[in-house]
C-alpha cells in the first residue's frame, strides 16, 4: 500500500516537470466534432450536453462554430432573462473592471453598500447577504434558518429541522443533494445532511402536519419547480404556505433562483399571490447571465442572527458582482421584462397547446417559464425532439426523459416568438 503511493507520487512529479517545460496553449477547435472530442477527453463527464458547439451569443440568439444561428430556448437554465450580452450590463462590467474587481470583504468598498441599498429597497427587505451561485444562496438560507431557530425560536441545540418538497432542486452541494428525491442527484454521495425532511409538493395538509413539530425552523420551496419540469402548484398554494408558516412560527424560504427576476411574468413568482416569504433566494439572472451573483434577502430578525466571521465567501459581494447586479436589475425594470414575459408566455402556451396531443401530452408554465411533456415512444422522446429542434434552429434541453423546458430570454419580440412557435410546430409535426 505504502510503496504504491510512493510510485503514484513519483509519476505525478515527472508529469508535472514535463508539463512545466513543454505544454503550450491548445490550438482552438475549428469544427464542432473537435469541440465535442476535446471536452470528452479532458473534462469530467458530469454533463450530457446537446451536440452543438456555441461560439457566440447576442440577445435571443446563439451561433455555433459553423456560424449557424439558433434561438436560445434555455437561456442558461433561466439565467439570461435580459438576453445574451446585454450592452448595458456588459458596459457596467467593463467600466467596473477598469476600476476595481475584487478586494474581499476584509475591507469596505464604495460599491457594496450601493448595491445593498438598491436591492433591499427594490424587494422590500431589511438586509441582503451576497453570495455567488444559487446553491450557495440555498446553503446560506438554511444556515440563517438554523441560527434563527436556535437564537429566536429557542429550538434545542442541533435539533433544528428544515422541510423541503419532493422533487425540489437547488443545486449540487452535499446539503442540496441531501434534500433531493432524485436518485441521480443523491445516490452514492452519502452520508447525508441530518435535519432535512421531505413532504409532497403542492400539499398544504402535509406542510401543516410537518410544521407541528416544534423543532421545524423553515420550509424551503420553489414557487414553481423548475428542474422537476416546470411544475406549477395550485392557485392559493403560496398563500397557504405563508399562512401555515406564520401560524406555526416557521420561516418560509422561497427559492426564486429560477422563478425570480421577471421570469414568470412578475418580478418575483410569489408576487402572483401577493405574499411575502421570510427569506428569498435570488441567483441566475441577478447578473443578467454574465457573472455568478446570488443573494439572500431577509429582515433583521433573521439576518442579524449571523455575526462577523460566521458566514461569508471570498467573492461574495465583490465590486464587479455588485455593479453588474445593480445594472441587471435596472434592465429588468427599464425594459418592463416582467410584463413582456407575461404577454409572450400567453402566446407561447396558446401555440403549444395546438400541438398534436398524441406527441405533446401536457403544456404548462407561467410567463416565460414553460415546459411540454413528450410521450415517450420508440420513434420519439424528449432528446430526439431537442435534436430536431436544434436542426431547425432552436435550442432547448430535456429535463428528465420526457419533459422539455422552454425558458427563452425575456427580451424576445412577438415576431421572434411567433417564428419560434412555428419552428416548434414544424418539428413536432415531422414526428407524426
Ligand atoms: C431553483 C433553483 N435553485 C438553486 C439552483 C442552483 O443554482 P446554481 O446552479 O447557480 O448553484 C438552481 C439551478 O438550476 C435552481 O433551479
Amino acid at each position: 500500500m505504502f510503496s504504491k503511493h510512493v510510485i503514484r507520487g513519483q509519476q505525478f512529479v515527472s508529469k508535472l516537470t514535463r508539463a512545466q517545460s513543454t505544454i503550450t496553449r491548445p490550438v482552438p477547435a475549428t469544427t464542432s466534432q473537435q469541440v465535442f472530442d476535446r471536452e470528452a477527453k479532458y473534462g469530467a463527464h458530469n454533463y450530457g450536453p446537446l451536440p452543438v458547439a456555441i461560439t457566440r451569443t447576442k440577445g435571443v440568439h446563439v451561433w455555433d462554430i459553423d456560424n449557424k444561428r439558433y434561438y436560445d430556448f434555455l437561456s442558461a437554465y433561466g439565467a439570461v432573462n435580459q438576453g445574451h450580452c446585454h450592452p448595458k450590463i456588459i458596459n457596467a462590467l467593463k467600466d467596473q473592471l477598469d476600476i476595481m474587481a475584487l478586494t474581499s470583504r476584509a475591507f469596505y468598498t464604495d460599491v457594496l453598500g450601493e448595491y445593498e441599498e438598491y436591492i433591499t429597497k427594490m424587494f422590500g427587505y431589511d438586509k441582503v447577504l451576497p453570495m455567488n451561485t444559487g446553491v450557495e444562496g440555498g446553503e446560506t438560507a438554511c444556515k440563517l434558518a438554523r441560527r434563527w431557530g436556535y437564537d429566536v425560536k429557542k429550538v434545542p441545540a442541533n435539533k433544528a429541522k428544515i422541510i423541503f418538497a419532493n422533487d425540489n432542486f437547488w443545486g449540487r452541494t452535499l446539503a442540496a443533494v441531501s434534500s433531493s428525491t432524485d436518485p441521480s442527484c443523491y445516490e452514492r454521495f452519502g452520508p447525508y445532511m441530518p435535519g432535512f425532511e421531505l413532504i409532497p409538493y403542492n400539499d398544504l395538509a402535509a406542510l401543516e402536519k410537518a410544521c407541528q413539530d416544534p423543532n421545524v425552523v423553515a420550509f424551503m420551496v420553489e414557487p414553481i419547480q423548475g428542474e422537476a419540469g416546470v411544475v406549477v402548484p395550485h392557485e392559493g398554494y403560496l398563500q397557504g404556505v405563508r399562512d401555515i408558516c406564520t401560524r406555526q412560527n416557521v420561516l418560509w424560504i422561497a427559492d426564486e433562483v429560477q422563478t425570480g427576476l421577471a421570469r414568470t411574468g412578475k418580478m418575483l413568482c410569489v408576487d402572483h399571490e401577493n405574499v411575502r416569504p421570510d427569506l428569498v433566494i435570488l441567483g441566475k439572472a441577478l447578473s443578467g447571465g454574465v457573472y455568478p451573483v446570488s443573494a439572500i434577502l431577509a429582515d433583521d430578525e433573521v439576518m442579524m442572527t449571523i455575526k462577523p466571521g460566521e458566514h461569508g465567501s471570498t467573492y461574495g459581494g465583490n465590486p464587479l458582482a455588485c455593479r453588474v447586479a445593480i445594472t441587471a436589475l435596472e434592465v429588468l425594470v427599464e425594459e418592463d421584462l416582467a410584463n413582456k414575459a407575461d404577454k409572450l408566455g400567453v402566446i407561447l402556451r396558446e401555440e403549444l397547446s395546438k400541438l398534436n396531443k398524441d406527441i405533446v401530452s401536457v403544456v404548462r408554465g407561467k410567463g416565460l417559464m414553460n415546459a411540454i411533456v413528450i410521450k415517450d415512444t420508440s420513434d420519439y422522446n424528449a432528446w430526439k425532439v431537442c435534436l430536431k429542434l436544434r436542426d431547425n434552429g432552436l435550442l432547448a434541453k430535456p429535463t428528465h426523459d420526457h419533459i422539455i423546458r422552454f425558458t427563452p430570454p425575456l427580451t424576445m419580440t412577438e415576431e421572434q416568438m411567433r417564428e419560434c412557435t412555428d419552428i416548434i410546430k414544424n418539428t413536432i409535426m415531422s414526428f407524426q
